[in-house]
């Protein structure tokens, strides 16, 4: 059954709470590359909002984040910087490995923590962080934006008007023909806990998930294989060059999820597919009707006659910024106004299992429970 309570709730942007009324809401970042800009730009348009410091290991980053956004209040230490600074936010914008330990060192120190796809290495690490909150009475958000995309809130109008009935299957697609990032550490296994599944089928796993109304995981069956990732290659590609010497990621990652309901939800996640172009996205099929994400459609019964169903018009809001906007925004109306959290950590907590289910079966090599 869909849950309504899970990412359909009214965006509209308000301003802040009595308790922040004429104060403006302080965040830091802790992690300042490539998706901490992004996060920078949607907050440079809140006029609630002010960023306050940057925390990064690399000096150059930390030059970079304060020549471009004014901020010289810049740390190579997040706990001194939670010390000195005490913000009323936190943005953890670190590679994977690095999200747990600042979420819940920003949550004791009495901040609100959005804290970037996947939350954690492992559901261990969720736990921890979604404990710090409850303890801290602090709102924890997980940086999932596609469902709040325009394609995402379609289906999800139609799931709440009965469009679909029970939603027995979905398929999950996260494919890159050529996509290998050729920065920071997606590579390395341990300081990002996977490759592409963990990465990019991370993003699907969630708004399909948020799609079927968010049911319980009980078990996971999944396999991964490294084929192209960890030799050099001359292939001309869009992201050349990425470091195949440390790379102990998977290329190809495939898994199926089976949860409380009986409904099942398969995902194929890669960097490097061997496909005719690139898939984003979901696909399902319900009792009463079935559906796609891209391009969005509905294919269902109408007046005794099988009908496909193309939407006129879903809004402007599908680009990258746009959603970030979006996801930040919801964020700091939860801190400030009390407003429903869309993605909090129990939502990242389920998806975190389901992406470890698939790890665990591939080490395995049979079925694990997921609990
Ligand atoms: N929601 C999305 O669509 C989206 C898109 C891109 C990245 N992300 C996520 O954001 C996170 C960062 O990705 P990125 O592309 O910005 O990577 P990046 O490598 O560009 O940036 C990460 C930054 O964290 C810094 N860092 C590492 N260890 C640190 C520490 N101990 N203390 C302080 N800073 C530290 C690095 O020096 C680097 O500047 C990842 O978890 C990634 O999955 C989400």
């Amino acid at each position: 059954m869909a849950d309504k309570s899970v990412g359909t709730q009214s965006l509209a942007i308000a301003g802040p709470e009595k308790k922040h009324e004429g104060k403006k809401f302080r965040i830091a970042f802790i992690g300042c590359g490539g998706i901490c800009q992004t996060h920078m730009a949607a907050f440079r348009k809140m006029s609630d909002v002010e960023v306050v410091a940057g925390v990064d290991i690399v000096p150059d980053r930390l030059k970079h984040f304060e020549k471009a956004w004014g901020i010289s209040a810049v740390y190579k230490d997040w706990k001194k910087m939670l010390k000195e600074i005490k913000p009323d936010g936190v943005s953890v914008c670190t590679p994977n490995g690095v999200h747990c330990d600042p979420t819940v060192d920003a949550l004791n120190s009495g901040a609100h923590v959005i804290c970037e796809k996947p939350m954690a290495m492992n559901p261990a690490q969720c736990e921890k962080m979604i404990a710090a909150a409850k303890k801290n009475k602090k709102k924890l958000a997980v940086g999932f934006q596609y469902r709040y995309h325009p394609n995402s809130m379609y289906l999800k109008r139609a799931r709440d008007n009965g469009a679909f009935g029970d939603i027995m299957f979905v398929k999950c697609l996260a494919l890159r023909r050529r996509g290998i990032p050729n920065w920071g550490v997606f590579g390395e296994k341990d300081k990002q806990g996977g490759g592409p599944m963990i990465d990019i089928g991370v993003h699907c796993i969630e708004m399909a998930h948020d799609f079927m109304g968010a049911p319980k995981p009980v078990a996971a069956s999944g396999n991964i294989w490294t084929y192209m990732g960890n030799k050099p290659s001359k292939v001309v590609s869009p992201w050349p060059g990425w470091n195949y010497k440390t790379y102990t990621v998977e290329d190809l990652a495939i898994g199926q999820i089976r949860f409380d309901n009986g409904a099942i939800l398969q995902i194929e996640a890669s960097f490097v597919a061997h496909i005719d172009h690139d898939y984003w996205g979901f696909s399902f099929m319900g009792a009463k009707g079935g559906g796609q994400w891209d391009p969005p459609g509905i294919f269902t019964d109408q007046n005794d006659t099988m009908v496909n169903i193309t939407p006129t018009y879903l809004g402007s809001s599908a680009d990258f910024d746009s959603l970030f906007n979006i996801k930040l925004r919801n964020w700091v109306d939860a801190c400030t106004k009390g407003t429903p959290l869309c993605a909090p950590g129990e939502a990242g907590l389920n998806v975190q299992k389901m992406l470890d289910g698939v790890y665990r079966s591939a080490d395995a090599g049979k079925e694990v429970v997921i609990k």
